[in-house]
């Protein structure tokens, strides 16, 4: 019998509407690569991922290969060589994405990590972690304290509540399922019709407990132009100490 693989599923198939750049933020560069590069990098240096799924748009499908994958497998000797990148076409929406990578996969999967394309500021050690994390829990996504005080406001801007920030976490990915749960989660998603911004909503809607383990605060997600600018701080001081992950 097969042995089980870990699957990464790497979503990069938005347009970057909010990033108001013509080429699709995720290809945009950093510090001489485009970001996806930068977010694939750690994938492959982790030896507790066997496989990693790539959605990216349809047109995009061979420049990537040829200008980020090729390049990046060429350029470092990764020790888990075993493990392959596999592209395919992504959805209109995030959900879809990750839906048709989870089709994608060829069983036996165990866990399956699912990562935005465009959080190039993850650790190997933070990705091994959240595996083992995952065999026994089944959903264990990152997340950080907000820093600010959070407010529920009405449609006139005005402030109905203050939230207590003890109970409130912003989720971050990359987050991590057994397959079977996720499948489950997705499916009955698609059937419900519920239309989710993350996975976790997913898995929370199809009735199971996801848990949230401390993410990193340079973890961020490049969606606004305010956003390259700090990742252009962050990767100066990348990769961070071992005790900082
Ligand atoms: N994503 C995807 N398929 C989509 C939409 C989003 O794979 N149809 C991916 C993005 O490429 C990104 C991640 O999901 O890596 C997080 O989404 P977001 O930051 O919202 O990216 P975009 O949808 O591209 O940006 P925007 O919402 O500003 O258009
Ligand atoms: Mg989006």
């Amino acid at each position: 019998m097969k042995r089980a693989k870990n699957i990464a599923i790497i979503v990069a198939a938005g347009k970057g509407e909010r990033m108001q750049s013509n080429l699709p933020k995720q290809f945009l560069m950093l510090n001489n690569h485009p970001i996806l590069w930068h977010t694939l990098k750690p994938f492959l240096e982790c030896s507790d991922i066997h496989e990693i799924i790539l959605a990216v748009p349809k047109l995009y499908i061979e420049d990537c290969q040829n200008t980020i994958i090729q390049p990046l497998l060429n350029h470092y000797p990764f020790t888990n060589h075993a493990q392959k990148i596999r592209c395919i076409s992504g959805g209109d929406y995030r959900q879809e994405s990750v839906y048709l990578g989870l089709q994608a996969i060829e069983k036996p999967a165990s866990v399956v990590v699912i990562h935005d394309g465009v959080r190039p500021f993850v650790t190997p050690k933070q990705i091994s972690l959240l595996i083992h994390q995952t065999q026994k829990k089944k959903a264990v996504i990152l997340g950080i304290a907000p820093r600010d005080t959070i407010k529920k406001v009405d449609n006139n801007g005005y402030i109905t509540a203050t939230i207590d920030r003890n109970l409130m976490q912003m989720a971050q990915t990359p987050q991590a399922f057994s397959y079977e749960l996720i499948r489950t989660a997705h499916d009955l998603g698609r059937q419900n019709k519920i239309e989710a911004t993350d996975d976790a909503m997913l898995v929370e809607r199809s009735g199971q407990k996801v848990f949230v383990a401390p993410g990193h605060p340079l973890n961020i997600k490049i969606t606004t132009p305010e956003d390259l600018i700090l990742s252009k701080g962050i990767i100066e001081a990348w990769p961070p100490e071992e005790n900082t992950n």
